[in-house]
């Protein structure tokens, strides 16, 4: 399986995605801001995987530092408004940076190099225990299956967005590994191409079928009865089941309800946001206008017309199935506790 990111002596090395699929060529990152740079650019990407990032980049942040005492504390809370303010959506990025802050606090009297121990070994564990949930997402998400499926996803929620295995390309790996998949179908999700450049690479290493098509083919491809489940990642799910997912995400769970064909999310319970009841308020991330205007690069339209670019949507809970976690599969009402 690939390795997106890793430690290795003081600097912390990343799986460059942005050069895939033509080449395999990792940076690395000897000081905290290329790290941030690295979230931004979407060299690293993907919510699970950003949270992973940003906790070895305080590591790093704290490694390559000189500061002590008091002066360590102030420069700690600037690396995490820097890490906070990469990218807005994925909540996983606050939820590693929540989880660092504790090992931080608890660290209070003890010399940098000491901290910057109990962060790094805090930044492994987070990556560690992302590959084992997503392998027991991906099994239990798999159990929904019993005959062979053809599922349809969109961006890339696999491997190379986690600590490894992946989440929604988890459950369809181990969907495959039960011998009850026919076949993907990627979208290639512009402007980006996550889905053409990482999920067709991904699934290709592992000799699972894969057909690509571009995102505006999938509501024909639906009306054939060419698709049995929707299965796409998260960067942010509200109590009641609203998720913020890469743009094109709604667009399929409207199209999955009008074909009557299920529609799962699978992600980690550390992209459920529980301090927010309905997706309306989740910060949705507008990125660089030349994304659009551009494919690799090249324009494609006039490069001075204006563009609008939402990197993410929200898909109302009410037209997802159910939400596949590590701790099960979770319906409608979803994650509200107060029924
Ligand atoms: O902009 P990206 O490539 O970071 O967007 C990624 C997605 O939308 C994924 O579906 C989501 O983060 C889940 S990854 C397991």
């Amino acid at each position: 399986m690939i390795t997106t990111i890793y430690w290795d002596q003081d600097a912390v090395v990343i799986l460059d995605q942005n050069e895939l699929p033509a080449q395999i060529k990792y940076i690395r990152c000897e000081d905290y801001h290329a790290l941030v740079r690295a979230i931004k650019t979407l060299q690293v990407r993907g919510a699970p995987l950003i949270g992973v990032a940003a906790a070895y980049g305080l590591a790093l942040a704290v490694w390559t530092s000189r500061e002590e005492s008091a002066a360590l504390e102030d420069y700690y809370l600037r690396v995490e408004q820097d890490f906070a303010a990469s990218r807005p959506t994925a909540v996983n990025l606050f939820w590693a940076i929540r989880r660092m802050r504790s090992v931080f606090d608890q660290c209070k009297g003890q010399n940098r190099a000491a901290i910057a121990r109990s962060l790094l070994n805090e930044a492994d564990k987070i990556l560690a225990e992302d590959l084992a949930i997503n392998q027991r997402i991906g099994d239990i998400g798999a159990r929904l299956f019993k005959e062979k499926v053809r599922v349809m996803t969109i961006c890339n929620a696999g491997a190379l967005a986690t600590g490894g295995y992946g989440t929604a390309l988890g459950v369809i790996r181990s969907i495959h590994k039960n011998g009850n998949l026919q076949q993907v179908w990627a979208c290639e999700t512009r402007p980006v191409l996550q889905g053409a450049r990482l999920t067709v690479w991904e699934l290709s290493q592992d000799q699972i079928p894969v057909t690509l098509i571009t995102d505006n083919m999938a509501a024909y491809v639906m009306s054939r009865g060419e698709v049995d489940a929707v299965i796409v990642g998260a960067d942010r799910i509200a109590v009641n089941g609203d998720t913020a997912n890469k743009i094109g995400t709604y667009g399929l769970a409207v199209l999955a309800a009008y074909h009557k064909i299920p529609f799962y999310v699978a992600a980690p319970m550390s992209t459920v946001d529980f301090n927010m009841d309905a997706g309306q308020k989740i910060p949705i991330e507008e990125r660089n206008h030349d994304e659009v205007r551009q494919i690799r690069g090249m324009y494609v339209t006039l490069p001075e017309v204006k563009v609008y670019n939402p990197a993410f949507d929200i898909t109302p809970g009410e037209l997802l199935t159910a939400v596949v976690t590590e701790t099960g599969i979770i319906r409608p009402p979803f994650f509200r506790t107060d029924i």
